[in-house]
């Protein structure tokens, strides 16, 4: 057959409320043209981000049931532990409450003031937790990974000579980590090649820096190496995430991405000594180590969920309709960051409306349009997310691409839905020439994207 289906059946529905275009002018109106600053209930079709918003499974809820909510030693950490260790192989397995806490605990552990932190791209919460140290979080990925249009199997691997030529520069002994994100959010969900990651740690292996990976969309990072990498398709996707994982000395992973859950995460390590220091930092802040900022019954969701995810008729529907919603679009000329990522598409908003400047926000004026056109939510990743205000002029000073991100929730829409999405995006691109730019009217001085309020121009 070449009709690629959802593999699941839906037991649980929530329902959508429709509204009208009138009463979105309004809606949006009232929000500041910010969809952060929406009700998830004025929202049809919700693509704002792919992070906790997964439908769990059957099997999820019914080890919800089974969590043991005790403060020490559960049942449910048991389970955990083993699921997850099962799949990443490390040695030390820390729950934390979501990725930006296995984030805190491990660059407070790692890293001191001057330290550099090589990455194919950072995430904007791992850059954060890097910069708050006092550290310089330092973007390596190759050439191909920031040209929108440019074809590559692998987009998200880090440029390896580059990587030399750092090490070289600052010292070994100023890295106290590297890391590679697997896929590459921040760089269109491009994936790394299993490759990449050798060589990657052919260069770190003789100064002794330790590998990380950021591993929140491993299982869809490890079907695009099945896909596309020589010599791999005969493999099954877990045993090609054990290989990636033995490659490393840890990683940290957010389970509301790949593990399917709606909260949760850790941070993994061999390292002994490196554990304990970290255990010590989670009872601080995030709880004792059997638990770590979790419910039993969130712990068991992401047992079941890192096993579900490496599923591959799961995966191949994953990838197969995140790539329908790209081709639909970029079929019809809408300029999407190619080839078409795992977990979202990408819209180039700088190539969708090339009369309206980067620092008149083309990216947000997209998001805006494509609510009031059919009720779906997005999000600007360019000028508003990375750029900022000249205190002086009062000029935007655009970020490196204006990008819009139709970011889809794991096993909650289905292909009419994706349908309707590609409706509407047409529909925009059909009157682009008439769609002005933004200008900013309110914004706070840090992650200014979250609460931003809008006026057009
Ligand atoms: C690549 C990457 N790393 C880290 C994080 C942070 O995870 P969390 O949102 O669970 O703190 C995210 C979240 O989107 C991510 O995409």
């Amino acid at each position: 057959m070449k009709t690629i289906i959802e593999p699941f059946k839906i037991k649980a529905v929530e329902p959508i409320r429709m509204t009208t275009p009138d009463e979105r002018q309004g809606l949006l109106a009232a929000a500041g043209y910010n969809p952060f600053l929406l009700r998830s209930d004025d929202v049809l079709i919700d693509l704002l981000t792919d992070s906790g918003t997964s439908a769990m499974s059957a099997e999820q809820w019914a080890a919800v049931m089974r969590g043991d909510e005790s403060y020490a030693g559960s049942r449910s950490f048991e389970r955990f532990e083993a699921s997850v260790r099962d799949v990443v192989g490390f040695t030390h397995i820390i729950p934390t409450h979501q990725g930006r806490a296995a984030e805190r605990i491990l660059f407070s552990c790692m890293c001191a003031k001057g330290d550099v932190v090589p990455n194919n791209t950072h995430f904007d919460t791992t850059r954060a937790n890097i910069e708050h140290v006092g550290a310089e979080a330092v973007d390596l990925v190759i050439t191909e990974g920031t040209q929108p249009a440019t074809l590559h199997p692998f987009k998200g691997n880090m440029d390896v000579p580059a990587l030399e030529a750092l090490i070289e520069r600052v010292g070994a002994a100023r890295i106290p980590l590297c890391m590679l994100t697997v896929t590459n959010n921040s760089g269109g969900g491009q994936p790394v090649s299993l490759q990449n990651v050798r060589e990657v740690r052919e260069v770190l292996r003789p100064h002794g820096i330790p590998l990380y990976i950021d591993a929140c969309r491993f299982a869809e990072n490890c079907y695009f190496i099945k896909l596309r990498e020589p010599g791999q398709s005969h493999r099954r996707v877990k045993d090609i995430a054990r290989e990636l994982f033995s490659l490393a000395d840890g990683c940290t992973m957010s389970a509301k991405k790949d593990a399917f859950a709606n909260i949760g995460g850790f941070l993994a390590t061999n390292d002994s000594a490196l554990a304990r220091q970290e255990r010590d930092l989670l009872i601080l802040t995030e709880g004792f180590p059997t638990y770590g900022g979790l419910a039993g019954r969130d712990l068991d969701a992401i047992a079941v969920g890192i096993q579900e995810v490496l599923d591959e008729d799961y995966l191949r529907y994953r990838m197969a309709s995140t790539a329908y919603l790209g081709e639909h679009i970029s079929a019809a000329g809408v300029p999407i960051v190619l080839p078409p990522g795992g977990h979202a598409i990408y819209i180039d908003a700088r190539g969708f409306l090339p009369h309206v400047p980067p620092e008149e926000l083309p990216g947000q004026s997209i998001v805006a349009e494509l609510y009031l056109e059919a009720g779906i939510r997005s999000v600007e990743i360019g000028t508003v997310m990375f750029g900022r205000t000249d205190p002086n002029t009062g000029r935007e000073i655009p970020g490196a691409m204006d990008l819009v991100r139709l970011a889809l929730p794991r096993r909650v829409y289905t292909q009419s839905h994706v349908d309707y999405v590609v409706e509407a995006i047409l529909a925009v691109f059909a009157r682009r020439s008439s769609i002005r730019g933004m200008r900013i009217v309110e914004q706070s001085p840090h992650l200014r994207h979250f609460s931003a309020r809008f006026a057009w121009r």
